[in-house]
């Protein structure tokens, strides 16, 4: 497996001669941010070798490279969920190649539905933990290259970029909410009582991604920032559909793009 990283990793390097400090995942219909990168180069996933490619509408699937809030930084425009049947391990595979690439931070964003009732379709949420529900990519022998046994995964959600966004986003007048995010596995969307159930113990929302990555960034010691685009609220009984949840995305993500290029700023 580490091989595999550092030869994915070495590969990219002599494609791309640029050192990213920051990566960034765009969740479904996110994608937008990319707009705002000053690219200097980008990498389809089929041309990575042992790149999973992404099989999921609204999820491109390239690496780019280039300058966003002045740091320099590659984003993922498209990731890897469990429901398309990856291992956990493929999942979290580019997070360790971006470490690999240089990375000191991680930037995650996601669609989710919201469970807290007082949210509202298109609102952005500051994630500030997690409950994961998605089998743990660190199963299995340690990689202690990587990092330690047993990770710790208190402030995984680092409390000064909570506290940096927080300040970024009155001056810029950006609504916030915070809240907790839980990864399930999907594909289904939940029935009412899973969304009343996520709730009780303690999610604010749910989505299908997010914590196989900030899990393996946190065992590498990459600092997290994670954002979730409140697309659908679930306990309304409404049906969501990936439609839905795509035009939500893209909307909010403008808001949410801003978020990211004036905390990068700070950085
Ligand atoms: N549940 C799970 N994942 C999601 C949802 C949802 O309601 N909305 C967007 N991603």
């Amino acid at each position: 497996m580490l091989d595999r990283i550092k030869s994915t990793a070495c590969f990219i390097r002599n494609k791309v001669a640029f050192e990213p400090e920051v990566g960034i995942i765009l969740g479904t219909g996110l994608g937008g941010l990319a707009d705002g990168i000053d690219t200097v180069a980008s990498l389809d996933y089929r041309e990575i070798p042992d790149f999973p490619v992404s099989t999921v509408e609204g999820h491109r699937g390239r690496l780019i490279f280039g300058m966003l809030g002045g740091k320099k930084v590659v984003a993922m425009q498209g990731r890897f969920h469990y429901y398309e049947g990856y291992t956990p391990q493929q999942v979290v595979f580019p997070v360790r190649v971006m470490k690999m690439l240089g990375i000191r931070y991680l930037f995650v964003s996601n669609a989710s539905g919201g469970v807290n009732e007082t949210f509202r379709t298109g609102d952005l949420m500051v994630i500030t933990d997690h409950i994961n529900l998605i089998p743990n990519p660190l199963i299995g022998p340690n990689i202690a290259e990587l990092g330690p046994r047993f990770p710790d995964m208190n402030d995984a959600y680092n409390h000064e970029l909570i506290e940096k966004a927080k300040r970024v986003a009155a001056r810029e007048e950006i609504p916030l909410r915070f809240g907790c995010y839980v990864g399930g596995t999907g594909p289904t969307y939940e029935t009412q009582k899973e969304y009343g159930y996520f709730k009780a113990i303690g999610g604010d929302a749910v989505g299908m991604s997010t914590t196989p990555e900030v899990i393996a960034a946190r065992h590498m010691g990459v600092t997290v920032f994670g954002v979730s685009v409140i697309t659908n609220m679930g306990l309304t009984g409404l049906k969501s559909t990936h439609e839905e949840v795509q035009e939500e995305g893209i909307k909010a993500g403008k808001r949410m793009t801003r978020l990211f290029t004036e905390l990068l700023k700070e950085l």
